[in-house]
């Protein structure tokens, strides 16, 4: 059932080509997005004038990645925020805004009282969610379902995935009913959103090194991520993902942000995990990375760089180079997400731990 896999982890990881495709499937039709399972019409997105994404952990993660889709296509402000800090704050929401809820398991105390806070205040909620019939979708006014199909491990990885992707369609069709992208514009987007399950199978080539690499690094006492742009979420996911299944010490940060404290972490030897950007998608992001890398690799550290196939210039920095195919800029966490989900998994493998179990957490956090 496993897939001829050692745990559940890994064969999901495998599926999620197919996640997202499933995910995809169905949302474009005769030209425009369809969010089908969404009972929310036309009119309601052509007035939003405010978005809030509410989720926890890993869909939050996801929420991250969103705010840079969606605020680009649609020049809407848009806020991520913690399920459990939103519903205690007292956030600024009236009927013209936008919450969109993620969340995998649909359950999530946390981001359920987020909702209920957020419709309270008359504010339209729009659920994200990988379980049909949960309680977050039917406390929601809409739905779209992430189809990623089940996920036993208790660590989200095709789910992630299928969220970053539902995010999509949920700014691609914001964008449409608002007219900020014109309808060949929009068909654009979803075609490269369409491509992407192919993009994620190549990815997949790497198991093998993440492999080796983290027969390599098991023993280190901590591993940092670092990113910019949407490549910053995908480096705070990497370490949640070894702080949940490895237990090591693991924090992802805005690379940016190196020189105003992180930098002091750096030693001989520490592995830092980098996120690449697109060295032709945005070429000042690249260059800073670049230089962000060798200030970082002169202090030592181990440098193990996610970048884009034929990046030359990011070589000679790179002490262990994993390669990912080239995407557009805002879809590359379906991408680079990839192997620092095999990182971590293969990480806790070697360490001696239950892949699929890890301790103290549950898959679903129905607890506040
Ligand atoms: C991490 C993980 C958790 C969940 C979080 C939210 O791998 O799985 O961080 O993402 O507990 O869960 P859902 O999406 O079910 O609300």
């Amino acid at each position: 059932e496993k897939g001829g896999h050692d745990y559940f982890m890994l064969k999901e990881i495998e599926e999620q080509p197919e996640a997202l495709a499933n995910t995809l499937r169905g949302h474009f039709d005769g030209g425009r997005i369809v969010l089908d399972e969404q009972r929310m019409a036309d009119q309601d997105l052509r007035d939003v004038d405010k978005v809030f994404v509410v989720a926890c952990g890993t869909a939050y993660h996801s929420g991250l990645i969103a705010k840079y889709a969606i605020e680009h296509w649609t020049r809407l402000p848009v806020e991520v925020e913690l399920a459990s800090e939103f519903r205690y704050r007292d956030p600024v929401l009236d009927r013209d805004t936008l919450v969109v809820a993620i969340s995998q398991s649909g359950e999530t105390a946390d981001t359920l009282e987020a909702v209920r806070h957020a419709r309270e205040q008359k504010a339209r909620v729009l659920a994200i969610c990988n379980t049909n019939g949960a309680q977050i979708p039917r406390e929601s006014d809409a739905v779209l379902y992430t189809h990623a199909g089940p996920e036993v491990g208790v660590a989200a990885t095709k789910t992630f995935l299928a969220q970053i992707a539902a995010n999509f369609l949920v700014g691609l069709a914001l964008a449409q009913a608002r007219g900020t992208k014109y309808p060949d514009e929009v068909a654009r987007e979803f075609a490269e959103l369409e491509a992407t399950p192919a993009a994620v199978q190549k990815v997949l080539s790497t198991v093998e090194h993440m492999r080796t690499l983290a027969r390599d690094v098991a023993d280190s006492k901590a591993v940092l991520f670092l990113g910019r742009h949407v490549g910053f979420p995908v480096a705070l996911e990497g370490a949640l993902k070894l702080k949940e299944l490895a237990y090591m010490h693991a924090e992802g940060f805005a690379a940016g942000e190196l020189k105003h404290g992180p930098i002091a972490l750096i030693e001989s030897g520490l592995p830092v995990v980098v996120v690449m950007p697109s060295p032709k998608g945005r070429a000042v992001l690249h260059a800073k990375l670049v230089s962000n890398i060798s200030e970082i690799q002169a202090r030592g550290a181990r440098t193990i760089v996610i970048a884009e196939e034929g990046d030359d210039t990011v070589r000679p920095f790179a002490d262990e180079l994993v390669e990912v195919p080239a995407v557009p800029t805002l879809l590359q966490p379906l991408v680079s997400s990839v192997p620092l989900q095999v990182l971590a998994a293969e990480i806790a493998r070697t360490r001696g731990y239950d892949v699929d179990k890890p301790r103290n957490l549950a898959k679903s956090v129905t607890v506040e």
